[in-house]
């Protein structure tokens, strides 16, 4: 069985977890937790950052640091994770769901203006596949309407917008550390804070809404409950483990593109032959080989390519379902239908990717799907 993913070790991780636990502080905010800050902060040029436990708690920081409240509108793109648009929903505000771009998943950046009343508060983009999501355009939209811009920078390390890192162009971004990540850490995330405005309350509710990061820095001399917040910082045990994966971070990126060209080439020919779409990468935009994707002409030849994958022992998977028609959103909605985001969640497979795929291991993926559609195109259509 080829599987969809394989969580990589790079060798370090049990070393710095000892480590962790021989310093003698294990809770958060130790010395595993600053290596990783600086980290982020000097790689990436990120002003401020704050580990969290997940990307969805980053992106529930986000929604509180921006004051979310009932009856503010957030715009979202239907063709996401659940935790983009949960976060805000758990501060009561109303998502306003946007469609996919028609070349690739991505928000319609186009449609959002569209979008905008006097009650939206802000808009979250989500890059897909660590592929970069029109930021000049929604930036200026967000400036003209003084909104706030959250990037969903789940899928997103190490990617970049016309040379700018993807999370540090929005006032806030989420990325997770997730397992199927580029960079893991089993659950895990990052808030990165791109607006100094919010440099000191994130800190305090990261912090249980308490300010006890500026008493430990000797900043003030007792510290007590300030603000809202909850507990949103991660162990040193789970810091530890991410460190040994951010050194590597060079050495993961050069596999994870080797694997992901191998794939581009050996399906090229089916795309021109017009059977399946590739990965469309804008020219503002570059590629982290966060996941290697196809998209299938219609949904029925995408579910029946998913049972021949299964039936020959390789674990390829669909990717979201519209938000907009999940159960929990669909009477919520305000009926507009987003026809991309449908193609996506009906016609889009996530092929097997992991560090440790070997490149025959590819061939052998990519050869299977031009066999499915010889098969599949002679006998059924
Ligand atoms: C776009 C997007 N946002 C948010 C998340 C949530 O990440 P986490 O599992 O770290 O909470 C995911 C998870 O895969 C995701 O794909």
């Amino acid at each position: 069985m080829i599987p969809f993913n394989k969580p990589y070790l790079t060798g370090k991780e049990t070393l710095y977890i000892r480590q962790a636990v021989e310093i003698g502080k294990i809770s958060g905010n130790g010395e595993f937790t600053l290596r990783c800050h600086k980290y982020f902060c000097e790689k990436f040029g990120f002003k401020k950052v704050l580990l969290t436990t997940s990307c969805t708690d980053a992106l529930e920081m986000a929604a509180i640091l921006i004051d979310t409240k009932p009856g503010d509108e957030i715009i979202v793109p239907s063709y996401t994770f659940v935790s983009t648009a949960n976060a805000f929903v758990l501060r009561g505000a109303k998502i306003v769901f946007a469609d996919s771009s028609n070349d690739n998943p991505n928000i319609n950046a186009s449609e959002i203006e569209s979008l905008i009343t006097k009650k939206t508060r802000a808009i979250v983009p989500m890059h897909y596949a660590g592929i970069a999501c029109d930021m000049d355009k929604i930036m200026e939209i967000a400036n003209k309407y003084n909104l706030f811009v959250i990037e969903d920078a789940a899928q997103s390390i190490d990617s970049y917008y016309k040379e700018r890192p993807l999370g540090s162009i929005g006032h806030l971004a989420a990325f997770s550390f997730h397992e199927t990540k580029n960079i893991i850490s089993g659950e895990g995330g990052l808030l990165a804070i791109n607006d100094e405005r919010f440099f000191r309350r994130a800190e305090i509710i990261w912090e249980k809404g308490t300010n006890r990061a500026e008493f430990f820095r000797g900043e003030v001399n007792k510290y007590g409950w300030v603000d809202i917040g909850s507990s949103f910082l991660p162990s040193e045990i789970v810091a530890a483990f991410l460190f040994a994966q951010l050194e590597n971070l060079d050495d993961i990126q050069a596999k994870r593109k080797l694997i992901w060209e191998t794939y581009y080439k050996n399906l090229k020919p089916l795309s021109e032959k017009g059977l399946i779409t590739l990965p469309f990468i804008p020219e503002y935009g570059t590629n982290n080989s966060h996941m290697f994707y196809i998209v299938c002409k219609k949904g029925q030849t995408r579910d029946n390519l998913l049972n021949f994958f299964r039936s020959n022992d390789i674990l390829a998977v669909f990717h979201y379902l519209s938000l907009h028609k999940s159960p929990y959103y669909i009477n919520k909605h305000d009926g507009r239908e987003l026809v991309n985001s449908d193609f996506y969640s009906d016609s889009l497979i996530r092929l097997p990717f992991y560090y440790e795929l070997s490149l025959d291991e590819v061939n052998l993926i990519c050869n299977k799907i031009k066999e499915f559609f010889k098969k599949h195109f002679t006998t059924t259509e």
